[in-house]
């Protein structure tokens, strides 16, 4: 494990237009890819979840994240043992990613004011709809499902 990140408000400053722009135009994208698989598998050998004891699924509260705090660390643990990211694509659909590195699992960082997340152990970077910005990571960050209750506010994640 290579860090433990929590809550964060991931958008400070200049280029904030810009990004939210390509973030919108990505997770257009996103909305076809992200039914293919509760977890997408990395391209390393030990890409099989390490924590598959853990619970089955968890509720997170989102009620913070707005078009301007778009994402949040939760620090309930994945079953591959990482923690996962909740991204706000909408006031009522959210995108939850592993923050495991699909080059050789360690957990990536939070991410920077300008949404990029950047692994510590060989500097993978991953934006945050969970697509590969630098190598040597080759495959997109695992994905999970998840369910929003527009009532609650409460976003139930599924880990398998
Ligand atoms: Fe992330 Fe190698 S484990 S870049």
């Amino acid at each position: 494990m290579c860090s433990n990140n929590k809550e964060l408000p991931i958008i400070e400053s200049e280029g904030r237009r810009s990004f939210f722009s390509q973030c919108a135009s990505a997770m257009v994208g996103l909305t076809v890819i992200g039914t293919i698989a509760p977890v997408l598998q990395g391209c390393s050998d030990s890409s099989s979840p390490t924590a598959p004891n853990g619970p089955a699924q968890i509720t997170a509260d989102v009620s913070s994240l707005t078009a301007d705090n778009m994402a949040v660390v939760v620090g309930d643990q994945g079953t591959d043992g990482q923690n996962v990211l909740v991204v706000r694509k909408t006031a009522t659909t959210y995108l939850v990613l592993s923050m495991q590195c699909t080059h050789d699992n360690c957990q990536v960082g939070a991410p920077s004011s300008s949404g990029i997340m950047t692994c510590p152990c060989h500097g993978s970077k991953f934006d945050i709809t969970g697509a590969v910005k630098q190598g040597p990571a080759s495959s997109p960050l695992g994905q999970y499902t998840s369910t929003f209750d527009d009532t609650t506010k409460m976003l139930t994640i599924k880990f398998r």
